[in-house]
């Protein structure tokens, strides 16, 4: 059975992630495609998906910029809903000869919006609706063939519907919570425009990548890298799953781990049956990393390396397939999409060499943001230590010891990094924390200790809120606490002489330093 799905056209907009992930929050799957996805491709994502919508999200472009992003509008004779947001609602508007205004007056921030029909996608809401707009362009006049469901006092055409087409346009974003009723609006559309039934459920997802990997890799062998997060846990779980004792998971300790990792992992896995090998590597990727800096370079060797001591275990267990815990974000911030950038190298995305021995990559958890993931280790019976831990970077520390990684330097971290989770786990606060974490700076600076003068390492903190990492928030600490950190760093590692806090967002910063 296909499940229920929306494409999400991405014309850049900073809530597109956001459309998406509201769309799944109905249990509809969403998937994020590149403005410029063509009628076939759309008919193509058929074959795998019961395709039941389509959403254009917003963007920073006007319609009349040279470069702007625009869409192949055939797709608007496919005859599935289409729901325009924002840029994607002026872009509806501008090519089907409706009259858009280059914005004299932006309009942002919460707005008050008249309803003047609540029908279809506006069903249920009052005459006068609070909604956040951010927008520069305005839609003045549309053809007949379009009626005109809402608008403010700047925005005379703030919502309209075709009147013979399920294609639909809102000046406002409806995905925000500063749209009281954003919500309704996406149920109105999802359940009575594209009439989906909801059908996307973590069960039926569990379900259906059990299936699926069989089916991939039939009667052989595979190995999964486990390394303990939820993820690579989590994806254990669901290949134990599907091919049963066809499986060997191992974990390989690169010598990047946080402290106690190696037991962590055999105290949790041992128990339940599964074929696990722990390897000692710390040697070899240390080696690896001798003398380089850059930051890509790193997570690229890594990548490598976890590949090619993957494939020496795969030989000697006869495994064809390497079954990896890749999610939705590590893969759009490796610049999968067409028009994706590259952030970063995920190292189990990017990473990965060109050539490997396996048959085949299996990543069952490749469409999943990182909350859905926890709500699949639950529906598996996943430990809450499991479920609930804090992201790990596959690179390990290697990411967090700015510059060259040395045994040194790893320790150093390694000691910094316990404090702080030490810390701010007495306080109970992690639980509303994303991640929280140390880093090494690749600079020394004068301090004094014990009456004399030490030069030594700077240390930074970060601990930060997200939902699911494509954005984040800096965590507002307490002094107190940020203090205690500091004194217990500089007191119990000789080496540091300083601790800073990074105070900085995901935009513009990533949550990692590197
Ligand atoms: P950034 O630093 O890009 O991180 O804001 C977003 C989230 O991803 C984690 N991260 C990684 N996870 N392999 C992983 O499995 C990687 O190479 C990697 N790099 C970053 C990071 O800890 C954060 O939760």
């Amino acid at each position: 059975m296909k499940v229920e799905a929306v494409l999400v056209l991405d014309f850049g907009g900073q809530y597109c992630h956001l459309i998406g992930r509201r769309v799944r929050e109905h249990h509809v799957y969403s998937e994020i495609v590149s403005y410029d996805i063509t009628p076939e491709e759309i008919t193509l994502w058929g074959k795998t998906l019961n395709v039941k919508g389509l959403i254009l999200s917003g963007g920073p472009s006007s319609v009349y910029d040279e470069n702007a992003p625009r869409f192949d509008s055939a797709i608007l004779d496919l005859g599935i809903p289409t729901l325009g947001i924002c840029y994607g609602h002026q872009l509806i508007a501008y090519v089907s000869k409706g009259v858009v205004k280059r914005g004299q007056r932006k309009e942002y921030g919460v707005t008050y919006v008249t309803i003047d029909k609540p029908v279809s996608v506006l069903e249920g809401l009052e005459r006068r609706e609070r909604v956040l707009m951010s927008h520069g362009d305005t839609v003045f006049s549309l053809p007949s063939e379009y009626e005109v469901l809402a608008h403010t006092e700047n925005c005379p055409i703030a919502a309209f519907r075709h009147l013979n087409k399920p294609i639909y346009g809102l000046q406002w974003h409806p995905e925000v919570a500063h749209t009281e009723k954003g919500t309704l609006i996406l149920t109105n559309f999802l359940s009575k425009v594209c009439g989906c039934q909801g059908d996307w459920t973590m069960e039926n997802f569990v379900e259906k990548a059990v299936t699926e990997m069989r089916q991939t890799v039939g009667r052989h062998r595979s190995i999964v890298a486990l390394s303990g997060g939820v993820d690579s846990s989590t994806t254990t779980m669901l290949a134990a799953r599907a091919v049963g004792k066809r499986l060997t998971a191992v974990f390989v300790d690169h010598g990047f781990m946080r402290e106690g990792e190696k037991d962590f992992v055999k105290n949790t896995f041992e128990a339940s049956g599964i074929d696990l090998v722990l390897l000692d590597e710390r040697k070899r990727f240390l080696e690896k990393l001798k003398g380089i800096t850059d930051p890509e370079e790193k997570r690229k060797i890594i990548g490598e390396e976890f590949v090619r001591v993957f494939e020496e275990e795969a030989r000697k267990v006869k495994a064809e397939y390497l079954v990896q815990g890749t999610i939705y974000p590590d893969r759009i911030e490796s610049g999968i999409g067409r028009h994706t950038e590259k952030i970063k190298t995920h190292h189990n995305v990017a990473g990965l060499p060109t050539k490997m021995e396996f048959k085949g990559v299996v990543e069952p958890l490749r469409e999943l943001y990182k909350d859905e993931v926890r709500m699949v280790a639950e529906a598996l019976g996943l430990p809450g230590k499991i479920v609930w831990r804090q992201p790990f970077p596959g690179p390990g520390l290697a990411v967090r010891v700015i510059g060259e990684v040395t045994q040194e330097r790893i320790e150093i971290l390694r000691k910094a990094e316990l404090i702080v989770e030490d810390e701010i786990e007495k306080t109970g606060t992690n639980e509303s924390l994303w991640q929280y974490f140390a880093v090494l700076a690749d600079m020394r600076t004068t301090g004094v200790k014990g009456d004399s003068r030490a030069y030594g390492y700077t240390v930074g903190i970060r601990a930060v809120e997200s939902r699911e990492a494509m954005t984040a928030n800096y965590a507002k600490l307490t002094h107190e606490l940020l203090e205690k950190i500091s004194v217990r760093i500089t007191n119990e590692i000789p080496e540091v002489t300083r601790v800073v806090y990074d105070i900085t967002n995901k935009p513009p910063a990533t949550i990692e330093w590197e």
